[in-house]
């Protein structure tokens, strides 16, 4: 589903990503881990088209990508999320669900306008989804609310909402639970496992929890000082001498 070859990203003198090979296979849970300022975010926006790699190669679904706008590779089907959650505050849940969609359809707003015969079906068909997807997401009795009055959790609930509104083949999770409780913790990575298994989505996901991480990752890489330390199972790499000694600093 993606593959990353050689990947090289400078800032500077600063080399934040530094030969960076790692592949998704698709249908799959994979996770990013390391300490803060590994790359991780970097190889993400590298990835995603919002920054432009030095040297190496990203393929999405066979297909070279890299040197692409971010709005093009998320068209081809590879979308994600920030760090933090960002959502039109003045609108409702629901409309921000379906702002998610039509940014898919990829209609500008006057063919919308003049083709209202044309687009009522698609419209009707993404209000059907968002409705299905907010239930899985437990925000249904919140459509209505502006997205501005959401918690925290909610709102990553929400981002995580907009993204599927997209139907992407893949999405790329930056700390899907940072400054989540807990219990909503354990509720976002049950609808992201529900969701990805339902519809056979890859999902590659930042996470500073192992417990988060073991719990719904197949596959592990370890980033450290940009390069690839370590990759295996979740329990593989908890005992890793390289990844105990780099990320948790107690080899
Ligand atoms: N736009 C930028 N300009 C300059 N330096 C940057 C930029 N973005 C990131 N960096 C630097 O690149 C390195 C990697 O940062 P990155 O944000 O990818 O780390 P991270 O692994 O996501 O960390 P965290 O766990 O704290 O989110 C850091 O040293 C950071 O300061
Ligand atoms: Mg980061």
């Amino acid at each position: 589903m993606l593959k990353v070859k050689n990947l090289q990203k400078n800032f500077g003198n600063l080399r934040a990503l530094d030969n960076v090979s790692l592949e998704v296979e698709g249908n799959s849970v994979v996770g990013l881990i390391g300490p803060n300022g590994s790359g991780k975010s970097t190889l993400f926006n590298v990835v995603s088209g919002f920054y432009e790699k030095d040297r190496g190669e990203i393929y999405f679904k066979g297909e070279r990508i890299d040197g692409l706008t971010p709005d093009a590779i998320a068209k081809k089907g590879l979308c994600r999320t920030f760090q933090i959650a960002k959502a039109p505050e003045k609108l409702t849940v629901l409309e921000n669900m379906l702002l998610a969609a039509e940014k898919q359809v990829g209609e500008n707003p006057f063919a919308a306008l003049f083709a209202r015969r044309r687009i009522n079906p698609v419209e009707k068909k993404n209000v059907e989804r968002a409705i299905e997807l907010l239930e899985i997401l437990q925000l249904i009795d919140l459509k209505n609310e502006y997205a501005g009055d959401l918690s925290g959790g909610q709102k990553k609930l929400l981002s995580l909402g907009r993204i599927f509104m997209r139907n992407p083949d893949m999405i790329l999770l930056d700390e899907p639970t940072a400054g989540v409780n807990p219990t909503l913790t354990m509720q976002l990575i049950k609808v992201i496992r529900e969701l990805q298994k339902k519809e056979h989505k890859s999902v590659l996901i930042i996470e500073h929890s192992m417990k988060v991480i073991s719990s719904i990752c197949d596959k592990v890489f370890v980033l450290n000082f940009g390069q690839v330390i370590a990759e295996g199972t979740p329990d593989e790499i908890q005992q890793n001498d390289k990844v105990l000694d780099a990320y948790l600093g107690c080899a």
